[in-house]
């Protein structure tokens, strides 16, 4: 039904997407991490490039390898995704943020393997500053572009989704409730679409068909007012 409906809607659009954790590293062997496994933003852009859009794929490190036809674009801080992202955004027509980006990262980044003996201070505490925050300064500055965002909350998914969609200029948060056991480096994931006026819950199913799922509603809900 989904696809076959929705095949080729993107054909002449680019799409740009962020996916994977990003590693903040703190001397040359240790880093802040997530175990995002970059799946959802991998299998978005298998779909988009399935709906004959030219697809760039920012991700960080991940154990993928790209998807026939799509532009991987390799980097492994949240800032190095940043400045992938700014070169990017103008010329997109659709974002989609689904990158586990790290919040903070250490304030700087020893240049040689800090020793337990030698650094006991700088092993017990690190001072961490904030990263950009990639999609809220994109949807600040988007000017046609549809910047959809993603939520994944342990609870009160769709307020918290719904704050995000605000205060990040976002078109639409692709909430899902995580825990330790179920949301990251998962092959299925059940997902609500939060756009301004409604809220589309979906059942559980494997991510490649949410990401079928999200561009359908994003032809038909969003690109049809672009
Ligand atoms: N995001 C981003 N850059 C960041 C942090 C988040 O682009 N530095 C994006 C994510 O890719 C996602 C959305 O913002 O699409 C929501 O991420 P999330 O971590 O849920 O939101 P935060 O605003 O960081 O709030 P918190 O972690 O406190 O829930
Ligand atoms: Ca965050």
């Amino acid at each position: 039904r989904v696809a076959s409906k929705a095949r080729k809607e993107l054909s002449g659009k680019r799409v740009l997407i962020t996916a994977g954790p990003t590693h903040e590293y703190i001397d040359p062997v240790r880093f802040i991490g997530n175990p995002s496994s970059g799946k959802m933003g991998f299998c978005l852009a298998q779909a988009a490039c399935r709906l004959g859009a030219r697809v760039e794929l920012v991700s960080g490190p991940t154990n993928l390898s790209a998807p026939e036809g799509v532009q991987l674009i390799r980097v492994t801080s949240a800032q190095e995704m940043f400045k992938a992202v700014q070169e990017r955004f103008s010329s997109c027509d659709v974002a989609l943020f689904s990158a586990a980006v790290s919040d903070f990262r250490p304030l700087e980044c020893a240049d040689h393997k800090l020793k337990k003996a030698n650094n006991y201070n700088s092993l017990t505490h690190i001072d961490l500053v904030e990263n950009p925050d990639i999609l809220q300064q994109m949807g600040a500055a988007k000017t046609h572009q549809i910047v959809v965002g993603f939520a994944a909350e342990t609870s009160n998914v769709i307020p918290y989704a719904r704050e995000k969609l605000v205060a990040k200029h976002a078109d639409m948060i692709v909430a899902n409730k995580v825990s330790a056991t179920q949301g990251f480096a998962c092959d299925t994931s059940q997902a609500t679409l939060v756009l301004p006026q409604e809220c589309i819950e979906l059942p559980e199913m494997p991510k490649i068909q949410l990401a079928g799922e999200i561009f359908h509603v994003l032809v038909k809900r969003l690109l049809s007012f672009a």
